[in-house]
């Protein structure tokens, strides 16, 4: 029997009957087959899998999309009942926020790199909230996914500084057929706009094959700049090549010749905000780039 719990009591009363091991995977609903991923990995992970649905408006800035953020929250319930999820918190946002926080979590640096210069204090809002999750639910184990790449290395770096005794699982992240990487958002586009926002994991994956040929970290970027700059109907806010724990871009001066690195890419897709993000194995130096050995690419 699956429990869902929309009050603090409630979590607490449905909490203490799971014996066992907890894997909790936190999300905002409008569940996809994505985040069914992650539920049938939790439940790999763990005796109970919990699962949160809140759109957390701490997250969201002024002009974002809190008010339209789609909600589904029958088919949500069904995709966690069919997998075996143990326990849904659905809290309103009265239940988590009951007064004004005023303490909250600082993402610090990494959180004002890329996605937190386009949305400033939305890694605030997202650490804040999943801290506050930690603590109602007290998982063992977390999913998040790769997807969501700096969040994912935020989230790491909070249950380290903060030594909040959790241990994170980082999974992969699911793509359409036509290599679309699966979102809420997606809901958003238009079938003109989907065209468009293809471009976004072909100019990943074009840069990715010039990785494997041993191109320079600036030719990499380049190459998926380019294509996101001929497409129809985008507007590229940012392509980078980071460190994925760290997001500081990769310095294309030193010696990266080992360096494991994420290829980054954040696109406006009319008023859709679209991420993706592509793992290099290595790219080559600038350095070395009269070598002939050629390193490879990772793709996932
Ligand atoms: P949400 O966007 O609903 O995502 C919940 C989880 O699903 C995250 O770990 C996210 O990376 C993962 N996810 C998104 N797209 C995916 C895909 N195509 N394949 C597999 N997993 C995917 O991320 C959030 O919610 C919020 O910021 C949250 C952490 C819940 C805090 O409010």
């Amino acid at each position: 029997m699956m429990h869902v719990a929309t009050t603090r009591e409630e979590l607490a009363e449905a909490r203490t009957t799971l014996q066992g091991t907890v894997a909790f995977v936190p999300t905002m609903g409008a569940l996809h087959v994505g985040h069914r991923s992650l539920l049938v990995r939790a439940r790999g992970l763990a005796d109970h899998v919990v699962v949160s649905i809140f759109v957390n408006p701490l997250q969201f800035g002024p002009t974002e999309d809190l008010d339209r953020y789609p909600r589904t929250r029958d088919a949500d319930l069904a995709m966690c009942a069919e997998e075996g999820v143990s326990l849904v918190f659905m809290p309103s946002r009265d239940v988590v926020y009951p007064t004004e926080p005023l303490v909250r979590v600082n993402a610090g640096p990494i959180g004002e790199r890329f996605e937190g210069a386009s949305r400033p204090g939305h890694f605030d809002g997202v650490l804040t909230v999943v801290a506050k999750l930690f603590g109602l639910v007290q998982p063992d184990i977390a999913v998040f996914s790769r997807k969501d790449a700096q969040q994912l290395a935020l989230v790491e770096r909070m249950v380290a500084d903060l030594d909040l005794g959790v241990r994170i699982d980082a999974a992969p992240f699911v793509r359409d057929a036509d290599g679309l990487a699966l979102s809420s958002r997606n809901r958003y586009l238009s079938s003109g706009q989907r065209s468009s926002a293809l471009a976004l994991p072909s100019a990943l994956a074009a840069a990715a094959l010039k990785a494997d040929e041993g191109a320079t970290p600036q030719t990499i970027v380049d190459t998926a700049r380019s294509v996101l700059d001929g497409a129809d109907g985008l507007e590229v806010d940012y392509v980078a090549l980071v460190d994925p724990d760290t997001f500081t871009e990769i310095d294309v001066a030193a010696d990266a010749g080992s360096a494991a690195s994420l290829l980054i890419a954040a696109v406006w897709v009319g008023a859709t905000r679209l991420i993706d993000n592509l793992a290099i194995a290595s790219v080559r130096s600038d350095a070395n780039s009269a070598d002939s050995s050629a390193p490879t690419a990772a793709k996932g």
